[in-house]
């Protein structure tokens, strides 16, 4: 079964879809953009139901591989992903089976941006969310995509082994 590849920029085009490339060459990956829907922000009275949060869970719990993707966006993850991260919240209220669905699926993250490590606590929403979600979390590449060719070379051989499943240790302690 192929992964679920999430796009998290704000660009279905830029470094960070060439970061999830890397890491699934052409056909390997079923990709999602998330800008590419309309997702509305959580919302305490579950008004934004009919909007397409819901049909990308659904695909979550369809496949036993996800990989979330991001840049760097001021020291955090995009906005398009942030807001699709509250949303998980529907999975533990009006959506609650499908949130227990996710238990025991495998979960990556992949992010880049142009500083030459990961801002300290980055990749905390993650883990703690795939815990909180009974998900297995695999680990996390870093995709420098600044001038320095060496710390480029490192990183798009780092990216690579998200597909090979060697990527297991901490990222942001170059
Ligand atoms: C709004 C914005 C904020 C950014 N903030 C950071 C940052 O805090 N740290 C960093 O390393 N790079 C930062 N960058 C650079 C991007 O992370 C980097 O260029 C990334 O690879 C762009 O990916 P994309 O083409 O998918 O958007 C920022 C870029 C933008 C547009």
């Amino acid at each position: 079964m192929r992964p679920l590849v999430i796009l998290g920029s704000a660009r279905a085009d830029g470094e960070t879809r060439r970061a999830m490339d890397i890491a699934f060459p052409a056909g390997s990956a079923d990709l999602l953009v998330l800008p590419d829907f309309i997702i509305g922000g959580y919302d305490y009275q579950h008004r934004n139901t009919a909007d397409a949060f819901s049909s990308i869970a659904e695909a979550m719990t369809s496949v036993d591989k996800i990989v979330f993707t991001t840049p760097v966006y001021w020291y955090a993850m995009s906005a398009p992903l942030k807001f699709f991260f509250d949303r998980l919240t529907d999975l533990t209220e009006n959506l609650k089976s499908q949130g227990k669905a996710l238990a025991g699926r495998e979960v990556w993250m992949i992010a880049t941006g142009t500083e030459h490590a990961l801002p300290e606590g980055f990749e905390v929403p993650f883990r703690r969310t795939f815990e909180y979600f009974a998900m297995t979390y695999c680990g996390a590449a870093y995709l420098y995509t600044g001038t320095d060719e060496k710390t480029a070379r490192v990183d798009r051989r780092n990216t690579r082994r998200v597909r090979q499943k060697r990527y297991r240790r901490p990222l942001n302690t170059r």
